[in-house]
């Protein structure tokens, strides 16, 4: 299994360095525009190897994309973070050429890789990776479920005053401070609903500190996260090189799923080694239903920014 991440910033490095601890990937490739960058970054991680125990193979290279050549996975960081009070929207910009570009330059060499895609505003980047790439829609995967019910589940676990393992739940919707939906009526603590231990308005407080989990870290760091990112990125990657079958709310192309079409969203998955193995349609409430669409019409509009 080769791994590909474009972008060797901060998400990127540990998005690499958590792929390597968990050692399931032969070869890792990070590339980076910015000279020696890339280079730099695996030749650091490469030192821990022997301290952390790992056989994965990282390297680096600066815009030499035939480094990345038979990548089975390749991973979209590139592109510029936000910065404190910048919502992700406001970034598409700069960052569709960029995501335009390089996953182009990333599918020259490599015909048959699954894109998973991290760059902001995520769900518009995703869906903008199928119109430039028109690969089958299972091969081009968003990253933000996964991160977003992490998130989610970190919340729980506090208003709960329980470990994160205990508790279970995801966020569907767009990957962004209004458009996430934290599925509250589905989150349990082992098995239990979480309305049995804590009160509507706690579990509002936690519904609203999910969404603005991104912002919330963007302002603590001065710029966006990176370890819950890499984190969520690296155990998506592995559900597709060990065939896992795993299920994480991913932004998936989406046509009739749900009532919606011609977008990239966030809904639960089967991750395999063939990408997207399906789409798990759950059942709604009306809320819920209400609020999908809401998030789906505000994704649209910034689609309608892209000039595809
Ligand atoms: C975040 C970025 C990765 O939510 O979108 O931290």
């Amino acid at each position: 299994m080769k791994v590909t991440i474009v972008g060797a910033g901060a998400v990127g490095a540990s998005c690499a360095e958590y792929i390597a601890i968990k050692d399931f990937a032969s070869e890792v490739v990070l590339i980076d525009i910015k000279e020696g960058y890339a280079e730099g970054k695996a030749m650091d991680l490469m030192q821990t190897a022997s301290l952390n125990g790992f056989d994965t193979k990282i390297s680096g290279s600066t815009n030499d994309y035939s480094k990345t050549a038979n990548s089975d996975v390749a991973v979209i960081t590139s592109g510029i973070p936000r910065k404190p009070g910048m919502t992700r929207e406001e970034l598409i910009g700069i960052n569709a050429g960029i995501v335009k570009t390089v996953t182009q330059s990333i599918l020259e060499h490599s015909p048959n890789a699954i894109f998973i895609v991290v760059s902001n505003p995520m769900d518009t980047m995703a869906y903008l990776t199928h119109k430039a790439l028109g690969l089958p829609k299972n091969r081009i995967i968003g990253m933000g479920g996964a991160l977003d019910s992490a998130r989610f589940k970190y919340r729980l676990a506090e208003a709960l005053e329980c470990p994160s393992s205990d508790v279970n739940g995801i966020v569907i919707g767009g990957h962004s401070d209004t458009g996430m939906i934290p599925l509250s009526r589905l989150a349990v603590r082992n098995s239990i609903p979480v309305n049995k231990f804590l009160s509507e308005e706690r579990i509002t407080e936690v519904v609203e500190a999910t969404k603005v989990g991104g912002a919330t870290l963007t302002k603590l760091l001065g710029t966006s996260a990176w370890y819950a990112p890499g984190a969520a990125v690296s155990s998506m990657v592995q559900s597709i090189a060990c065939d896992q079958k795993k299920m994480f709310p991913c932004s998936a192309l989406l046509e009739g799923e749900y009532g919606l079409n011609d977008l990239s969203i966030g809904v639960p998955c089967i991750i395999g080694k063939n990408g997207i193995e399906q789409i798990v349609e759950l059942d709604l409430n009306d809320a819920e239903k209400n609020k999908l669409q809401e998030s789906a019409t505000a994704v649209k509009k910034t689609n309608g920014l892209l000039d595809v």
